[in-house]
Parts: C-alpha cells; sequence; structure tokens
C-alpha cells in the first residue's frame, strides 16, 4: 500500500499522440489510477503537434488504445479515467505557442484544484530537449511558489560526453537539479532495485562481496529481437550508447556500490556517483583488448529467415554500427581491486534475458579433484535474474550419492513469481509514482550520467578512429561474435549463456 499521499497534479506529456506514450506511458498511469494510487485531483495534458481534440486524444492512447487492457475494467473507471485526459495541440518549436500550455495549465488548475503542482513529461526526440524547458520557463511554467514543477526527460541523455554536458548546463539554467527526473527504465525494474536489497539485508552475501572472495562479474543483456523499425535511430545510436552506457551501467552501480548510509535519494545517489567515478577509464590503445563489437547477420531461426543489421530498413548497407557490445573493465576502489567485470549487450541473440552472474573463487585448496572424471569445476555462482523469470539462483557443488566424492554443481532458486499475492510492476509505473511523490531515488543524476559518458567516450573514439578495430559479423540467434567468449579465461571460463527460464540448465533456449 501507498506509504506517501500523493498531492493533486497536472501530468503534462509533451510527444503526447507518440509511440512510448500510447505503448507505456499512458498503460502506466491508468494503471496507478485503476488501484487507486492517484489522488481525485489529477489530470493529464497531453501536448502534441498533432492536431487532436481532447476526444480524439482519450480515443487513440485510451479507450481504443490496443495497449490497455479495459476488459475487466468497470466503465465507471474508464469513464472518470477518460475524463482525466486532455489534449493541447502546438508547434513545440514555436515558444509563442507555449502560451496555450500555460492558459490550458490555468483552466485544468482552476478546474480540477490541483494545487499548482505539475510534471512535465519530455516523451519527445532528443532534440526538443533543449527547447522545450526554455519555452516552458519563458512562460514562468518552470517555478510556481509553493506548489512543485518537476521536469522528466527520457534518455538518451545525450550522444557523448560533449552533448551530455551540454544537455545539463541547458536543463539547469531553467530547472534545478532536484527538480529534473532522469528516466532510465531499468531503475524502475523491481529486480534492479532488489539487487541493493540481496546485498544489504542479507548477513550471507554482503561479506563476500569484494576482491577476496570474487573472482569475475558478469552481466547479460540480451534480446531476441533485431531493430526492427528502429533503424534509422539506432543506426546513430548503436548497442553501447542504446544500452550499455546507461542501463547496464545504472546495474553495474547496484551491484558495485558501497553501501549508502541509508536508502534515501541522496545517499544511494552519491555512491552510485563515487562508483561510476571509479570506473577505470579504457585506454583508446586498449580498447581491442577490452571491448568486442559486432553486428547481427542473416540467418534462419527455427524456420524463418531474418535479416541481417545492414539489410534492415533505413540502415546504410555498409554501416559499422554494432549491435553487440562486449567490455571488460574494472573499477578502481578499494572493494573491487584487481576484480574484472565483463557486461554484453546484444540484438538478436538467442533469447530475451538480462542477468548478472557473480563468480566465486574456488577454494584455496581442491580436495576433490583426484576424482577427476566427476569433478565439475566449483566456482560457485550467485546468478541474480533481472528479466524475464525473475528471480535468484545460487550454484554450488554437491557429492553426487555413491561412492567417493564425485562432485557436481546444482542449482538452489528463488522465483518472483513464486510470491502469488504480488506482481512485479511495470518499472514505468513505479519511476511515475516516485516522480510525483518527489522521490528521485531510482532516477539517474546529472553528475553519474557524465561520469558514465566520460567512461564509454575513449571506446567511441577508438572504434571511430582506429579501421583496425574489427566488427565482426554474427550470425542472428548466436551469443554474438565468437572472439567474445574468450574475454574471461579462454579454455577455463566463459559467459554463462542463460536461458528464459531461470534454471541451472543453460541449453534449453539452444538454436
Ligand atoms: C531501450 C533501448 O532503452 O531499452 C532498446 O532503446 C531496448 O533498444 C530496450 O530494446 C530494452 O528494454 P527492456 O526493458 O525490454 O530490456
Amino acid at each position: 500500500m501507498l506509504q506517501v499521499k500523493i498531492e493533486p497534479l497536472i501530468l503534462v506529456i509533451f510527444g503526447a499522440s507518440g509511440d512510448l506514450a500510447k505503448r507505456k506511458l499512458l498503460p502506466a498511469i491508468f494503471d496507478l489510477y485503476h488501484q487507486e494510487y492517484l489522488p481525485e485531483n489529477f489530470v493529464v495534458l497531453g501536448v502534441s503537434r498533432t492536431r487532436w481534440t481532447d476526444e480524439q486524444f482519450r480515443d487513440d492512447v485510451f479507450f481504443h488504445s490496443e495497449f490497455m487492457k479495459l476488459d475487466e475494467v468497470p466503465d465507471e473507471v474508464k469513464t472518470s479515467f477518460g475524463d482525466r485526459l486532455f489534449y493541447q495541440a502546438i508547434d513545440t518549436n514555436s515558444m509563442e505557442d507555449y502560451r496555450m500550455v500555460k492558459d490550458r495549465l490555468d483552466s485544468l488548475d482552476t478546474q480540477f484544484q490541483t494545487a499548482g503542482n505539475a510534471i512535465f513529461y519530455l516523451s519527445t526526440p532528443p532534440v526538443l530537449y533543449d527547447k522545450i524547458p526554455e519555452y516552458l520557463a519563458h512562460f514562468d511554467l518552470n517555478r510556481k511558489p509553493g506548489s512543485y514543477r518537476r521536469l522528466v526527460i527520457e534518455k538518451p541523455f545525450g550522444n557523448d560526453l560533449a552533448s551530455a554536458k551540454a544537455l545539463n548546463i541547458s536543463l539547469k539554467k531553467h530547472f534545478d537539479e532536484e527538480q529534473i527526473y532522469r528516466i532510465d527504465h531499468y531503475l524502475g525494474k523491481e529486480t534492479v532495485q532488489n539487487l541493493l536489497v540481496t546485498r544489504f539485508a542479507n548477513g550471507v552475501f554482503e561479506p563476500l562481496w569484494n576482491r577476496n572472495y570474487i573472482h569475475h562479474v558478469e552481466i547479460t543483456n540480451a534480446e531476441e529481437i533485431g531493430v526492427g523499425l528502429r533503424g534509422g535511430y539506432y543506426d546513430t545510436s548503436g548497442a553501447l550508447r542504446d544500452m550499455l552506457q546507461n542501463h547496464l551501467m545504472q546495474v553495474v552501480a547496484h551491484v558495485a556500490m558501497e553501501p549508502p548510509i541509508s536508502p534515501s535519494a541522496t545517499s544511494i545517489r552519491n555512491e552510485k556517483t563515487k562508483l561510476f567515478e571509479s570506473l577505470r577509464p579504457i585506454a583508446e590503445t586498449e580498447v581491442a583488448k577490452y571491448t568486442v563489437r559486432g553486428q547481427y547477420m542473416a540467418s534462419r531461426i527455427r524456420g524463418e529467415t531474418v535479416k541481417g543489421y545492414r539489410e534492415e530498413e533505413r540502415v546504410p548497407a555498409d554501416s559499422k554500427t554494432e549491435t553487440f557490445v562486449a567490455v571488460k573493465f574494472f573499477i578502481d576502489n578499494w572493494r573491487w581491486s584487481g576484480v574484472p567485470f565483463y557486461a554484453r549487450t546484444g540484438k538478436r541473440l538467442p533469447t530475451r534475458v538480462t542477468e548478472v552472474c557473480i563468480t566465486f573463487n574456488q577454494p584455496p585448496h581442491t580436495l576433490f579433484r583426484r576424482q577427476q572424471e566427476m569433478f565439475e569445476s566449483a566456482n560457485n555462482q550467485l546468478v541474480i535474474r533481472i528479466q524475464p523469470d525473475e528471480g535468484l539462483l545460487l550454484r554450488f557443488g554437491m557429492k553426487v550419492p555413491g561412492e567417493g566424492f564425485h562432485v557436481k554443481n546444482v542449482g538452489m532458486d528463488f522465483h518472483y513469481s513464486d510470491l502469488s499475492e504480488n506482481n512485479v510492476p511495470e518499472a514505468y509505473e513505479r519511476l511515475l509514482l516516485d516522480c510525483m511523490k518527489g522521490d528521485a531515488t531510482l532516477y539517474a543524476h546529472g553528475d553519474s550520467v557524465e561520469y558514465s559518458w566520460e567512461f564509454v567516450e575513449p571506446i567511441l573514439d577508438a572504434w571511430k578512429n582506429d579501421a583496425t578495430i574489427p566488427i565482426y559479423g554474427y550470425p542472428s540467434g548466436s551469443w554474438g561474435p565468437e572472439v567474445a567468449d574468450n574475454m574471461i579465461e579462454p579454455g577455463v571460463l566463459s559467459w554463462r549463456n542463460p536461458c528464459r527460464r531461470l534454471t541451472e540448465d543453460t541449453t534449453c533456449c539452444e538454436l
């Protein structure tokens, strides 16, 4: 149940006729409304270029949206939510048009008694991230004494370090850091938050969570899908910018940060910023050694032919944009000195899965190695599954019943789905609710965004400047370029290639 009361408010969504608003935001807002998390005095004002009326907006994003699950919703709930949706068409590039936003806000505020509180959610192309805050400020919409005004922005927060810094400077001209909520939807995932509970609420794990016991850490993010219709955007981005710089680095921060002094937004964000500051930059000359990049190629998967990346719509036939990246890196601090971290992400891999796998050191002396033929490598592992089949799996060695001491790896697992009374909430629901409460814990701080760009920048530079660094083709449906398999300890330890289901068995998703 909700512990903090949500104050009356108007949620203004820029880019309201776009894909994200329809697919993710409105369904999340409706779920919150339906579960009675939102106050009586609550309205949504959609703003976009599309020339819609309030009714057309309501129909498109709510009553007739394929993304809304309305079948079992009572009519009165649908009607009362629909009555809270309003729309204002403007030319988002024209400062003068923001007067219409102001007038609309004022009249809705009076009509619904929303106490002057407003959240401006920028679900727009990033080129508007400079303009919208400036134009809002021009009409004094960025601040209102006695009320709150907040700005939510979606990634990408810049395209490189310089543009990320420029964006932060430009946002902070009109909004204070405390008013800015940079959304990284991975932080809204229950299982990413659970990383902190796993580490800091359990006596059994935290003592082991350091260089003395941990051999290495892997973070795998795999997607089965290709770039689909997003080729135009994706080709200017690539896997490093699209997934690793933001989502995966946030996961790294949760795995590796020091214990915060309290669960407050400031303490957690401070520890994360310190962690990002401790990432050892990869020198441009070392990029070929520490990274592998790849691009998916056409292949037949389960009897179907899938296109290669260069054949996708709006992707140039000679594109060098990576759809797979694997990086080895170190964190230069007391806890992690000498422990390698490996992170990889890719499209058109065998399955959709994201997980963290902590591999522990072997015991100092292996008593049972003489039983060679039955001895499985006894590196214990803790697997933290982010999605799907969210949960934890601990892998350890067991004696095979019978004569001698034959050792076999087994798994002990917990699945969130076993908590039948608790649904794993959608990331956007959690994040929107937090923003309404004024809790920025699960939002990215401007400083950490810059540190994370600082880390990936030399990789981007080396890939751009050094033509000798290969971009490997990999067959769609494989685990990426073969060279990436040998990054950990060639012939001894490789990545855990997980299945969709969280199990000890890693062969059930093999194609
Ligand atoms: C987005 C990326 O931020 O995250 C997409 O732009 C990617 O390319 C998506 O597919 C993955 O999110 P999730 O929650 O499905 O893992």
